[in-house]
């Protein structure tokens, strides 16, 4: 027997449950996995708050995690090759990775890098994808600058590091009086501006003339839209992951991996993500990590807002 978090109602973290469940033999293209780490995102407890088109409850929680293979089904190839019984993975996109144990689809799961620890390579390929989504949305390439909302969250920083192997100059958002999220873009090679009134006139003093090209958003608030309306010619190089409304009424881009063409593209992505952290290139820092047990305690943190790095749930 497995444990596994779920929801069986829309609803807060509070209502999931902690639940035993049967973990299946693993069928044709399929492995299980025993989970030493699930990531933990925002959208965990997003998805499930309420009611969406689509989707049926229990809701098993968690997109992405990492192991070691317990089993492999026929004709099972891993995303980056044959795997065996023992081989360490990181698997995205799963549903359910809030789990002690997991089959899923073979083709989700990688090669873990090696230079990568659990609670690190969990965390790796939600906020990885969906950063190098953004970039390529925008059409950015080397030597522009661009603009980023929420620099310092776990999206944030997997831009930045991309931004950075590509050559991107990048100008990222920080809360007022956080020095540590100013330190960790400075670390990651972008240049630090507080967010609040006189946004755009920092932003302008920092790009020293450079036009800003593109915006990234990862905070999608109404101030990280007037700003980038405000700098940015174009309105296609302008995508939010935040805030659909706003991309509806002022005709910017908007993406989420529920939508088929970004789940196409990020399958393909996984690839090149995992190759920039095996090379030492992306790293993912980490804030915390709680006991599996304790996932509600988790994510609540996460949803305050300003983590401060990635959590990871461990088993
Ligand atoms: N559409 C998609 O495919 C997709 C994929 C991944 C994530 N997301 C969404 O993207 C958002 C960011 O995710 P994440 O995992 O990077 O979050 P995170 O790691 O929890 O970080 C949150 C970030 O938001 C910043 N922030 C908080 N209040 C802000 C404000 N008023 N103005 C500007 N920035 C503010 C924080 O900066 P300070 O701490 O410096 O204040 C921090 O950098 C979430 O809403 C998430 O659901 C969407």
């Amino acid at each position: 027997m497995a444990q596994q978090w779920r929801a069986q109602t829309p609803g807060s973290p509070e209502n999931w449950t902690f639940a035993e469940i049967e973990v299946p033999e693993p069928g044709p293209g399929e492995v299980t996995v025993r989970v030493h780490a699930a990531g933990v995102n925002p959208a965990d407890a997003k998805h499930v708050a309420a009611p969406r088109p689509g989707v049926i409850f229990p809701v098993p929680i968690g997109y992405e995690l990492s192991g070691e293979v317990t089993a492999v089904g026929p004709d099972a190839v891993g995303g980056s090759g044959p795997l065996t019984v023992g081989d360490e993975v990181v698997a995205f996109r799963v549903q359910g990775g809030y789990a002690t144990e997991l089959t899923l689809p073979a083709r989700d799961a990688f090669a873990k890098p090696a230079a990568l620890s659990h609670a690190e390579a969990a965390n790796l390929l939600l906020a990885g994808t969906t950063a190098a989504e953004m970039i390529q949305v925008t059409r950015t390439t080397a030597g522009e600058t661009v603009l980023l909302h929420a620099a310092s969250g776990a999206v944030g920083v997997s831009l930045l590091q991309q931004a950075r192997a590509l050559g991107i100059r990048v100008i990222g958002t920080v809360g007022p009086d956080a020095d540590d999220s100013a330190a960790r873009v400075r670390k990651f090679g972008g240049l630090p501006v507080a967010y609040g009134d006189g946004l755009t006139e920092r932003v302008l003093e920092a790009a020293g003339g450079a036009p800003i090209a593109a915006a990234w958003d990862a905070a999608g608030t109404d101030e990280a839209l007037a700003v980038s309306l405000a700098l940015v010619a174009e309105r296609d190089r302008i995508v939010t992951i935040v805030s659909p409304q706003h991309a509806e009424t002022h005709g910017i881009l908007w993406i989420a991996g529920a939508r088929p063409e970004s789940a196409r593209f990020r399958d393909i992505a996984r690839a090149r993500v995992l190759e920039l952290a095996a090379s030492g290139d992306l790293e993912v820092p980490v804030a915390r990590t709680y006991p599996l047990a304790d996932a509600p305690e988790a994510v609540r943190f996460v949803m305050q807002g300003h983590p401060g790095g990635k959590v990871a749930l461990l088993s």
